[in-house]
């Protein structure tokens, strides 16, 4: 996407709350590899999904600086909704509560730190969404792990599914992380079990509803 257009949607989307502008500015000064946090046009797409969805649970992995954890649970609609996310980088933690505890809503966020693997076993219950946004190699372990703990008629958003358009390059990217999302979308695509859409948002979007 241009940096036009990306401003021409941002201009033509709902704000971006003071406080999660807050937390990208910090997350750029203070913490390595920005971009992976999902920042204004992803951030208004995750909160406007669980507004659709109307979810009592939330599972994310990979919270990073907690950017989509926080809009994740901003579009929570019931009182008693809440959201799991789990993060293996423990330097990470006091960035991540801090900027949890300055969200009016932060409170709805579970913050787990361990590996997704080691912690999402320990988490007692069903998800009616899940959010896999960890590390690229692992996504169809991830699957595996997700796809039994989400509820018949629930959904799976996967991002960086199109991985900078290297999915499609089979000449140049031989890499783990790019056969690991190769790989993962295959798979769904071939799993009777599910229902999937893609959106090319930033480097892509993967929607997956279990039947
Ligand atoms: C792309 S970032 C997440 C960005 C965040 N969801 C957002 O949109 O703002 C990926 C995060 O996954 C974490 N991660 C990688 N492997 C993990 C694992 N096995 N379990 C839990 N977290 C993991 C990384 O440390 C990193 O912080």
């Amino acid at each position: 996407m241009t940096e036009e257009l990306e401003e021409y949607i941002a201009a033509h989307i709902s704000p971006e709350p003071a406080v999660l502008q807050r937390l990208d500015h910090d997350t750029h000064l203070q913490l390595l590899y920005p971009t992976m946090c999902s920042g204004h046009i992803q951030g208004r797409l995750l909160k406007m999904l669980v507004r659709m969805v109307n979810p009592q649970r939330v599972l994310e992995l990979g919270t990073y600086s907690g950017y989509s954890a926080l809009c994740l649970a901003e579009g929570l609609l019931s009182g008693k909704a809440v959201v799991h996310t789990i993060e293996v980088d423990d330097e990470l933690e006091d960035f991540i509560t801090s900027h949890l505890s300055q969200a009016p809503w932060g409170h709805r966020v579970h913050l787990h730190i361990g590996d997704a693997a080691a912690v999402l076993p320990t988490i007692e219950g069903d998800f009616d969404m899940a959010f896999i946004d960890a590390n690229k190699r692992d996504y169809m372990a991830y699957y595996d792990l997700v796809m039994p703990r989400v509820r018949t008629g629930g959904f799976i958003v996967v991002d960086n599914t199109l991985w900078y358009e290297r999915v499609v390059d089979q000449q140049r990217y031989h890499d783990a992380q790019t056969q690991g999302i190769r790989d993962f979308n295959d798979r769904v695509a071939n799993d009777p079990r599910v229902e999937v859409a893609m959106i090319p948002l930033r480097d892509g979007l993967t929607i997956i509803y279990k039947k």
